[in-house]
């Protein structure tokens, strides 16, 4: 049986990708910077167990290490999206500072701690949760949120990073576009549930060759960076 850790997990996507993974047979460790509500969370599918973990928080994390003996699978999945209206040419540089911090420094502190365990797997994988937003071709990615776009783009910076550290592991490090999803992030309106999402990060995780490595994907499909 394959273990999984899953940031950002009490809700929204990461919690669907627990939960479809629970379903498929992984051992789910759902983790969350809340512990009531991650707990709550976990509680929904058995099976699945709590670990406390606030990505940007190295005591934090230190903690989960120490909690985890073991790992196949790890799935940063937590982020945030900060900046409400904000444009490039004027939004507060703490805005930009605290999202890359989370979306892409988290992730990076996250894998960094866990590489020792995913390189006693057989065949270890990290997904990154991404975003469309952080697509350098992208001409989108200039209208809108831009703390969030650049800090997707760093983290698809740390996946091509980790994917070239990690390959002599047999490691897969990728990154994935949930597209656009009805989340407390991706708001009512969006045209996709959170299970639909999930379902891209979840296949990542569990059903992907493993050779691929290094890539972008979105629906099973590798996407332009
Ligand atoms: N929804 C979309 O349309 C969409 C599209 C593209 C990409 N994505 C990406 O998909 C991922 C999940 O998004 P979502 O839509 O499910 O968003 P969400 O509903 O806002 O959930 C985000 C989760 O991340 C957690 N989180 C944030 N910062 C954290 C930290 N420092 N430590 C631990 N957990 C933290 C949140 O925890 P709290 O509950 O404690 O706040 C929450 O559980 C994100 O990386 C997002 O950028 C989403």
């Amino acid at each position: 049986m394959k273990t999984v850790l899953i940031t950002g997990a009490s809700r929204g996507l990461g919690f669907e990708t627990a939960r479809l993974l629970s379903d498929r047979g992984f051992r789910v460790i759902l983790s969350a910077r809340d512990r009531p509500r991650g707990e709550a969370a976990a509680a929904q599918l058995p099976g699945t167990t709590f670990v406390q973990l606030d990505i940007t928080d190295a005591a934090s994390v230190a903690g989960a290490v120490q909690q985890i003996a073991a790992l196949d699978v790890l799935i940063n999945n937590a982020g945030i999206i900060a900046e409400g209206d904000a444009e490039i040419l004027s939004i507060p540089l703490e805005i930009v500072e605290r999202t890359l911090v989370n979306n892409a420094l988290g992730a990076l502190r996250v894998a960094q701690a866990f590489a020792p365990r995913l390189m006693k797997s057989p065949a270890g994988r990290i997904v990154n949760v991404s975003s469309g937003g952080g697509q350098l071709g992208d001409g989108d990615s200039a209208t809108w949120a831009p703390a969030y776009c650049i800090s997707k783009t760093a983290l698809n910076a740390v996946t091509c990073q980790l994917a070239a550290a990690l390959k002599g592991n047999n490691i897969a490090v990728n990154s994935v576009c949930p597209g656009w999803c009805r989340t407390d992030m991706g708001g009512a309106g969006a045209p996709r549930s959170a299970e639909q999402g999930a379902e891209g990060i979840a296949w990542l995780a569990a059903d992907a060759p493993q050779d691929k490595t290094g890539l972008f994907w979105r629906d099973r499909e590798v996407i332009p960076w």
